[in-house]
């Protein structure tokens, strides 16, 4: 039993939805459900269809003292517990077990369940506990299925190694539902706001530099990696500026958003702001050249194919590190490095060369690297320190890990 040093209830009054699919580890979804009670949590326990050869009903409604959900077409359900009210009323959306097949079909957006309609509507968090064979686990669409919800918010417990229900020993033994239990206490815990109102101007995406009014040179950047620095920094409470180049993205919630095109519109929009901020993060992928000419009429076809003479973008964080040492202060600076090859090397001679006080460094020709990706695979770089490499990660969990080394650089100036 998880229960707090002074013998108080951790979920207590919490309003969990738990969602049971079929899979023989559907069997512990009962003492999940009593474990969460005596935890103080209101357990709502919706359940798949499937999961109904594995577990009975009654044993659910029994454990959780309320009438477990399971058909979205059954009107007398309907009307008990629509699935709406199910959705705006959970504070977590558990999954456990959840499989393979469940996971593919949140992942597609389907809603032909009651559960899966309940994952759509919901704005709660999704915590998902898989449990299958080691196969399912480690098929690549499973492993892109995980990343994509994961890259969505979703969070994961477990699956464990051990003897599998099908014979096979390996990955995908759910989690115990004590460590389910642990899952949801930390899902449910208020977020960590150790950036409160310290304000962070961050770039993402890339500068499009004008050739003529319909054409423009480019790259391949898409602001993934920006935009989840800047959803998880406001969640941490910090004051965003987010200033993107052309990308299709959603602004985050609770960030200020300023649209350029070109690296020079960046570097006034960069530069107007950044004496007011305290940690400037460049995640953006400047183009380092422009046109030199901007053709004010459409280049026609012609005869022979044109030149286009380059001239040099001036460098923006470059730039900021220069004043910076000028000034004697200002803010954190936060750097990235696209590189394809020779990592270590480059991203220390970037880091002093720009003079920034961390350098975000990935190969881009690595697999889960790189551009338009939901995941990511970096190494941190600081001067005077061991350079820190992290495995692929979805790009919000990288996210945290630069803002995490970001509250240690102000936690030290303070
Ligand atoms: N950067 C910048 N202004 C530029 C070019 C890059 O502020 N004109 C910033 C990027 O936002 C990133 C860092 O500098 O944080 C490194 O970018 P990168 O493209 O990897 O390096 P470059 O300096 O352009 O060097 P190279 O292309 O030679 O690798």
């Amino acid at each position: 039993m998880v229960m707090t040093p002074n013998g108080g209830e951790r979920l207590r009054d919490r309003r969990i939805t738990l969602g049971v699919c079929g899979g023989i580890a559907a069997y512990k979804a009962a003492e999940l459900v009593r474990l969460l009670v005596k935890q103080g949590a209101r357990v709502q326990v919706v359940m798949t269809a499937a999961a109904e050869h594995f577990i009975t009903k009654l044993t659910l409604q029994a454990l959780s003292g309320r009438p477990v959900g399971s058909g979205l077409f059954d009107l007398d359900e309907e009307s008990e517990i629509g699935h709406i009210r199910i959705a705006d009323e959970s504070e977590l959306l558990v999954i456990a077990p959840a499989t393979a097949n469940a996971i593919a079909r949140l992942c597609a957006g389907l809603a032909d369940d009651l559960l899966t309609t309940v994952a759509l509507a919901t704005k709660a968090p999704l915590l998902l506990a898989p449990a299958m064979n080691v196969n399912m686990w480690r098929h690549p669409q499973t492993r892109e299925n995980v990343a994509k919800l994961v890259a969505r918010g979703a969070l994961v417990v477990g699956p464990g190694e051990g003897d599998l229900a099908c014979g096979w020993v390996g990955a995908g033994r759910m989690a115990e539902p004590p460590e389910i239990v642990e899952a949801c206490v930390r899902a449910l815990a208020p977020a960590a706001r150790d950036l409160d109102g310290v304000a962070v101007l961050i770039t993402a995406g890339p500068t499009h530099e004008p050739l003529d009014p319909v054409r423009y040179l480019g790259n391949r950047s898409s602001g993934k990696m920006g935009f989840a620095i800047a959803r998880r920094a406001a969640a941490r409470g910090a004051r965003v500026t987010l200033v993107a180049g052309p990308v299709t993205l959603e602004t985050p919630p609770g960030v200020e958003r300023v649209d350029v095109e070109s690296a020079r519109e960046m570097r006034a929009a960069v530069l107007a702001r950044a004496d007011a901020a305290r940690v400037v993060v460049m995640a953006a992928a400047v183009a380092d050249f422009r046109p030199a000419v901007c053709s004010g009429t459409k280049i026609k076809k012609g005869e022979a194919a044109p030149e286009i003479a380059l001239a040099r973008n001036p460098d923006i964080l470059a730039e900021l590190g220069a004043q910076r040492r000028e000034r004697g202060g200002g803010p954190i600076l936060v750097g990235f490095a696209a590189e394809t090859g020779d990592l270590e090397r480059n991203a220390r001679e970037k880091l002093r060369e720009k003079g920034c006080d961390l350098l975000v460094a990935n190969d881009v020709t690595q697999e889960g690297a790189g551009f338009a990706v939901d995941t990511n695979r970096v190494t941190l770089f600081a001067p005077d320190a061991a350079s820190e490499a992290f495995p692929v990660l979805p790009k919000v969990a990288v996210a945290e890990r630069i803002l995490d080394r970001v509250a240690a650089l102000l936690g030290v100036r303070r």
